[in-house]
């Protein structure tokens, strides 16, 4: 039976749609009598006085939650825009929660989206929460990965594969001469730090020259985190300085930039090359140009919120990973002296 509507309400009291909307928004307009009657007709017919609590009790949220490792970074703005894009033709709206990679607000989100019984829940994830999204399940709210590859099967996920990426960065750098290599990243546990700096790793090990790679360890994966990491390079005597950086993300990569470029005596990419990884907006227009590990982001967003809807009509669907290949975009950043950057 459809659910009732406020003029279904109206013909059962005998009174104008008019005084059923003033009895729920400003009651004391309303006579008592009115009011009774009114009331009655709520009750018979269990009448729920807004779309979103009708549509909730009809099991069809038009909402999904998002929760996001780091609001600040336009890569997730990116991948939320295309979540959103997607979810404007099908009437959903996207809400999102960062947690700043914090593990704990995760929860807090997740609960909060339970209790909003949202359609579902896009999530990318800083720690393992496997068991809170079966919870999730198992009251019908399905959840999708974004941002990392479910390597375990159990939930649907949409990711790039960030070891290829890891290993692209590495060999450009290698191809254009650097031989002591930086990895500057983390928290190391994080799986796209860890993906990307295993995929650097088979590069420098499928060189046939000497090629260093060290590891230069962050708390976060911010441009704070990359300032930091600069100074501590330019701390270094000059012989014991990487000759190229290949950081986690691009926020890092534009951190180390404008510590360098501040600092003055060591030139990118003269003296060092950088690259980052995403290729969010602001790397094109750095100070010098960064090169960076191409993400489709926007596609990324539009696939998760797609399979997340699915699985919401159809939660029998055998979960699926899908990965998207990075790609290298080469700027200023890496250019070597007296060559054309394309
Ligand atoms: O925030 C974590 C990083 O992982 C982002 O910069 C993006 O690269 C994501 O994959």
């Amino acid at each position: 039976m459809a659910a009732a509507s406020i003029r279904d309400v109206a013909r059962l009291a005998g009174v104008s749609v008019g005084t059923v909307s003033n009895f729920l928004n400003k009651p004391t307009e309303v006579s008592p009598v009115s009011g009774a009657l009114v009331k009655n007709a709520i009750a018979e017919l269990g009448y729920i006085r807004n779309d979103a609590a009708r549509r909730l009790r009809a099991g069809t949220s038009a909402t999904v939650g998002f929760v996001v490792l780091d609001g600040q970074n336009p890569f997730f703005n990116q991948v939320v825009r295309g979540a959103e894009d997607e979810g404007s033709t099908q009437g959903i709206a996207i809400i999102v929660g960062n947690t700043d990679e914090d593990s704990s607000r995760e929860g807090l989100y997740l609960d909060l989206f339970e209790e909003q019984r949202v359609r579902g829940v896009l999530i990318s994830p800083y720690g393992d929460i496997t068991a809170r999204l079966q919870l999730l399940r198992s009251r019908d709210i399905p959840a999708v990965l974004v941002d990392r590859v479910n390597v375990d099967g159990q939930f649907s996920s949409v990711a790039v594969d960030s070891g290829a990426g890891g290993q692209i960065a590495a060999q450009h750098l290698i191809d254009t001469g650097r031989r002591r290599l930086a990895f500057v990243g983390g928290p190391l546990d994080l799986h796209q730090v860890r993906d990307r700096l295993e995929g650097a790793r088979v590069a420098v090990d499928n060189c046939e020259h000497p090629v260093e790679l060290e590891v230069i360890a962050t708390s976060a994966l911010s441009v704070e985190e990359g300032v930091k990491a600069g100074h501590r390079i330019l701390e270094r005597p000059r012989r014991e300085r990487p000759d190229a950086l290949f950081a986690a993300n691009d926020l890092l990569a534009l951190g180390l930039l404008q510590s360098l470029i501040v600092d003055g005596s060591l030139l990118v990419p003269e003296q060092i090359a950088l690259i980052g990884f995403d290729d969010i907006a602001f790397a094109a227009a750095a100070a010098v140009p960064l090169s960076s590990i191409r993400q489709p982001s926007a596609m990324i967003g539009q696939t998760a919120l797609r399979v997340l809807l699915e699985e919401a009509e159809n939660p029998s669907m055998i979960p699926r990973q899908t990965v998207f290949r990075p790609e290298l975009v080469v700027r200023e950043s890496t250019k070597v002296a007296g060559s054309r950057t394309r």
